[in-house]
């Protein structure tokens, strides 16, 4: 290990932010350490924007004559060609506002050097970060919608079919398909509308904080907020530039997109194994086994199951991060956009493939059907001897005792000999096998929100309005990179 003494003496022609007060360049162990481009280079479609509009604000303010501010403009706009044409960094850009700022000085030539008046990296990453995380909403927003709109087509298609509804996991009453299905969909507007408070916390302005007390040139903070579609400025650019409690509230929602999908994909999983069969996976969106010919694995929805580990470690790391973090911005926080990004890209990869695979997959609506036995009925024959005036714990004591018989004559509760009922109620009358009927268990359940045809059609209904478009789409412009 070589010890980290080699000074890098700076090359002449090293394009830097910072350095007039350093004698010698940083240590390549530093460079190595502290450079961040290979992170935050996708950051440059709003860093681009959101310079432009400093530009635009600096000659508002009069630090810029109209004449520099528009060939500024039109510098950025030339970078962002390169950059679109997949530019790549050089070994001594620091992090994505040195490399566009080394780009801009080959774009504009020395009128370049003015841009940064009044500015700093520190509001210029936190306004930068705050665009994408706004951009990604949209991007999550329409990506969980899309599954979202795959369980609301399988539900609509399987409202009539019956299976097992499972309470620690053992069958418990029967249910309308739809009714397991839209179970998950409700789950998912919940996320959405995370992602809407997410998007919103992100939306405020921190563009005119400086480097911590604020820029000293009057730069007109409500039109910048305006200009890049902010809702709010930052009231204290202490505050600012040291907020990143907004990617928290993201992580945290992506975390639990990932709890949700975890659990359809466990659902998923379980219904096709072979000892439920209840559903069989199709070819796009499963794998084979090297060894054992016979295997069909659904390794989308295991990959599915396993990532909300991976989002609550990006969580728990950006939340370790912030834990008493001294006030303003510390380099500490240049770390946040690697948990950002780890997450918001991975779960983009998880909602498709899960929404892939519940299109494709095919159900065995005999085989759920099948696995609706009279036992799980014996709810409906306790409702039965109440409507009959029984008290419900008298009720369930009787029927209790009819399953036990059931289960030691090895039978099906409907099996049992009508005598077995008349003697374990007075109230049991010839109807009382009519009770463990699964269609009339069902049809009895027509409270809102319960598995009742009509409730379920009702269901629908709401399931359906709850993915039209919204009126305002809810990322910006900038496509998310
Ligand atoms: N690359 C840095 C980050 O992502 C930009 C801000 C640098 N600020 C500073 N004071 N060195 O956090």
């Amino acid at each position: 290990m070589t010890p980290p003494t080699s000074a890098a003496t700076p090359a002449s022609g090293v394009h830097k932010l910072w350095g007039g007060r350093f004698a010698g360049g940083p240590a390549v162990e530093m460079d190595a350490l502290n450079r961040s481009i290979g992170t935050d280079i996708r950051l440059w479609p709003h860093d681009i924007r959101l310079s432009k509009a400093w530009a635009l604000a600096l000659w508002n303010a009069g630090v810029l004559t109209l004449d520099e501010s528009e060939a500024i403009s039109k510098g950025l706009d030339a970078v962002a060609e390169r950059f679109a044409a997949g530019e790549s960094p050089i070994a001594t850009d620091e992090d994505v506002h040195t490399m566009i700022d080394r780009l801009l000085h080959d774009a504009a030539g020395s009128v370049a050097s003015k841009l940064h008046t009044g500015r700093s990296r520190n509001d210029q990453v936190a306004t930068a970060t705050r665009l994408w995380t706004m951009s990604a909403c949209g991007a999550l927003d329409d990506a969980v919608r899309l599954l979202q709109e795959v369980l609301l087509a399988r539900a609509t298609e399987m409202a009539d079919a019956l299976m097992p509804a499972y309470t620690h996991l053992q069958r418990a009453q029967p249910v309308s398909a739809a009714h397991w299905l839209l179970s998950h969909f409700w789950a998912l507007d919940r996320d959405r509308q995370r992602l809407a408070q997410a998007q919103r916390a992100a939306s405020v302005l921190p563009l005119g904080s400086g480097a911590i007390a604020g820029s000293a040139f009057p730069v007109s903070r409500v039109l910048l907020k305006e200009s890049l579609g902010f809702h709010a400025v930052s009231p204290n650019s202490i505050d600012a530039v040291g907020d990143r409690d907004f990617i928290a509230d993201l992580l945290y929602t992506v975390t639990m997109i990932g709890v949700h999908v975890s659990r359809i994909a466990e659902d998923g999983i379980v219904y096709g194994s072979s000892e439920f069969g209840f559903l069989k996976f199709g070819d796009k969106f499963s794998t084979g086994s090297s060894m054992m010919p016979q295997k069909r694995n659904p390794d989308a929805l295991e990959i599915a199951r396993g990532f909300p580990a991976r989002a609550l470690g990006d969580l728990v790391s950006l939340v370790g991060t912030l834990k008493g973090l001294p006030s303003g911005y510390n380099k500490d926080l240049q770390d946040d956009k690697r948990a950002l990004f780890d997450a918001v890209d991975t779960v983009l990869l998880v909602l498709p493939a899960v929404a892939g695979t519940f299109a494709e997959l095919r159900f065995d609506r005999a085989r759920m059907r099948a696995a609706v036995t009279a036992g799980m009925m014996a709810t409906d024959l306790a409702d039965y001897l109440v409507r009959k005036g029984a008290t419900f714990r008298e009720s369930h004591g009787a029927v209790g005792s009819l399953v036990r018989q059931a289960e030691e004559a090895g039978v099906e509760l409907d099996a049992l000999p009508v005598e077995a009922f008349a003697k374990a109620h007075a109230l049991f009358g010839a109807d009382a096998r009519d009770a463990l009927g699964a269609a009339a268990s069902v049809a009895h359940r027509e409270v809102e929100g319960g598995t009742g045809p009509n409730a379920i059609a009702e269901q629908l209904e709401k399931a359906r309005a709850a993915v039209m478009p919204r009126a305002e789409p809810p990322g910006n412009a900038i496509e998310i990179r």
